[in-house]
């Protein structure tokens, strides 16, 4: 009783969030209750020897190729939802290291997170959640929610200063949460990391015509045309920014170190053995690289666990990214 909440009932469980997302989006049997919707990529990332400095994980050592399976996706519980240029995008990725190590990341486009603390995350989307007479969410909750939880209203004003990208392929995705990177000599350090594109950004063009599978389809028939490539940069941390805080960015002349190109290759539709499969959970990582005492990381390992056993228990149907209905001929 004690594990399942039931003598604890305020207190917040992984069950208890997963069921909050099935509440805010519906139950979708056999897909994520959260970036629902995604298609399944794969390439490498091929490190320049930079950041030995920071870890001694082995992905960063110099020339060395690391295969890498990932999935895009939009941020919610709704699988087939239409791609609107404001939602949030989302990249995992899973670095598959000598010796049965793994490094899984999962990154989204926004330049800091809503949510300090899991409780808050839980609180937001029943707040904004959907109101199915407007089709909007109810303005008096977001304020009231708003209201308590002046970091997210920060957050939220500091994404609106950054609008989001044309598509996939030329949006920045960040880590966002703190780890620890220690090197070959015993000095840790704090870092976030992101991915910068290398291909040209463009602004999402205001009203442009949006298909319902706009975002899916662009980045589907960009790989067509050839590989996509992003830089990995690390930004480390000074004493005074915070490692328990993922609405908080740190100041933009943090040193950064870029620790080479990962290039994605090709997409396929969610399917058995590929990204479909996998847990992105951002707990998993390499010696070298470890998880700070951020809130949020520890509840995503357990909440994404909680996820990933109902979705693999359940039946599952087609993916709404179909990547050879979606590639234009
Ligand atoms: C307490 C905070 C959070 C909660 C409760 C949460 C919840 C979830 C859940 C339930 C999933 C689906 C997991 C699965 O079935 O495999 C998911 C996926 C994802 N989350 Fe979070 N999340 C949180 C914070 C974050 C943050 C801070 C980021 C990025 C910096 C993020 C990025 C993603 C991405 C990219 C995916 C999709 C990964 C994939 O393709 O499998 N989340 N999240």
């Amino acid at each position: 009783m004690y594990v399942g909440g039931r003598l604890t009932p305020h207190r917040l469980t992984p069950a208890r969030v997963v069921d909050g997302l099935e509440a805010d989006f519906g139950k979708h049997a056999g897909f994520r209750r959260n970036h629902a919707k995604g298609v399944s990529v794969s390439g490498s990332f091929s490190s320049n020897g930079a950041g030995v400095a920071l870890s001694k994980a082995a992905v960063f050592e110099r020339d060395r190729q690391t295969p890498v399976i990932g999935r895009f996706s939009l941020s919610g519980g709704v699988p087939d939802v239409s791609d609107a240029p404001m939602a949030t995008r989302g990249l995992g990725l899973r670095f598959d290291l000598p010796g049965d190590e793994q490094w899984r990341t999962a990154m989204i486009n926004l330049p800091a997170f809503p949510d300090r603390t899991p409780r808050g995350f839980h609180e937001r989307n029943r707040a904004f959640r959907t109101d199915p007479g407007t089709g909007k969410p109810d303005p008096a909750k977001t304020a009231a929610f708003l209201k308590r939880h002046p970091e997210t209203a920060l957050a939220m004003r500091i994404a609106q200063a950054h609008p989001p990208t044309s598509g996939f392929a030329d949006s920045t995705f960040n880590g966002l949460n703190t780890f620890h990177f220690t090197n070959d000599s015993g000095r840790t350090v704090p870092v976030r990391w992101s991915l910068a594109p290398l291909q040209p950004v463009r602004l999402a063009a205001e009203g442009a015509a949006n298909g319902r599978d706009a975002l899916f389809e662009g980045l589907i028939n960009a790989l067509e045309a050839g590989p996509l490539r992003w830089r990995l940069v690390l930004v480390i941390g000074r004493p005074a920014d915070p490692v328990n805080d993922a609405t908080v960015p740190w100041p933009e002349s943090r040193r950064k170190i870029d620790a080479g190109t990962l290039t994605i290759g090709s997409a396929r539709t969610e399917a058995s053995g590929n990204a479909r499969d996998i847990n992105f959970d951002p707990t998993v990582v390499p010696p070298g690289i470890t998880p700070s005492d951020d809130p949020l990381l520890s509840a995503r390992s357990a909440v994404y666990a909680q996820s990933f056993a109902r979705r693999t228990s359940e039946s599952k149907s087609k993916s709404a990214v179909d990547v050879t209905r979606l590639r234009n001929d």
